[in-house]
């Protein structure tokens, strides 16, 4: 029953390009060997990352402890898949939890019984049928405050001579609660609190827009003028430090 069962979802497989794995991912992440694994697995086809035109985007800029809404789009229909959250895309923690609807339970799982579960429980989702699943396709996924800037790495395979891709978001969701101060100190980042304006919390910015010895008379000497000195600098003080954040 189990051996007629495999065979089922192989022929299956076999048209629509899963064929390698037609109930799971046979890997955790997207990282190069993983997506070179892939690629090895010939019935997915090559790694088409110039052609394939998938992205992906999230309902929110940031995360606190609210449900994000990651989407992938794309044209046509495709197979295979893979999400995870992490903080880089070869990092052996997974973050946060996905929560399945219960259409998506009959085509998608998570992957903790198959191989990924030390990547965290439930942390990473695959596919659970090669039925032609259709785009866009949107996953909710829950976070925990503080774990730094997280971003999403999707495979997403189409099949047979098309092949396959990895997708992540542009830029990863920012953890207001440490996110902007990557190299700050331990201490700092427990006693900094982080409203947007807080400069003090902000590492590299006591030198510069931080010390305003000409700011504090510019704002006594006028409520309009003042406002507008002090927002300048604050506003160069934040993308300063999400340029930081970025290019970390
Ligand atoms: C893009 O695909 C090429 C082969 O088509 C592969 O060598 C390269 O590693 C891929 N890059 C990524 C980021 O997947
Ligand atoms: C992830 O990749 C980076 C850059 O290639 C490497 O320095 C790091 O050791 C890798 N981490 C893991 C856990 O493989
Ligand atoms: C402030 O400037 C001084 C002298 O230029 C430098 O030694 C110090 O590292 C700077 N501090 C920060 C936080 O940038």
């Amino acid at each position: 029953m189990v051996a007629f069962t495999t065979l089922l979802l192989t022929a299956a497989a076999l048209a629509t390009g899963t064929s390698a794995y037609p109930t799971y991912p046979g890997v955790c992440d997207a990282s190069l060997p993983s997506l070179a694994k892939v690629a090895a697995a010939s019935s997915m086809g090559p790694n088409a990352n110039s052609t394939l035109a998938y992205t992906m985007t999230s309902s929110a800029t940031e995360y606190t402890n609210s449900p994000v809404t990651i989407t992938v789009s794309g044209t046509g229909s495709f197979h295979g898949f893979l999400i995870y959250a992490a903080n880089a895309v070869n990092s052996t923690k997974h973050l946060g939890s996905w929560a399945l609807t219960s259409a998506q339970q009959g085509l998608y799982q998570t992957m903790d019984a198959h191989n990924c579960a030390s990547f965290g429980a439930g942390a990473t989702i695959g596919h659970l049928s090669a039925t032609p699943k259709n785009f866009p396709v949107s996953f909710s996924w829950n976070p925990a405050p503080g774990m730094g800037n997280v971003n999403f790495w999707a495979i997403v395979v189409q099949g047979g001579a098309t092949g396959f891709r990895s997708v992540k978001l542009a830029s990863a969701l920012v953890d207001p609660t440490n996110g902007a101060m990557v190299s700050a100190t331990s201490t700092a980042s427990a006693t900094m609190p982080m409203a947007s304006g807080s400069m003090a919390g902000m590492p590299g910015m006591t030198n510069g827009s931080m010390s305003m010895p000409t700011a504090a008379p510019t704002a006594a000497s006028g409520p309009s003028n003042g406002a507008r000195s002090v927002a300048v600098p604050v506003a160069v003080a934040v993308v300063a430090a999400l340029a930081l954040a970025v290019s970390m």
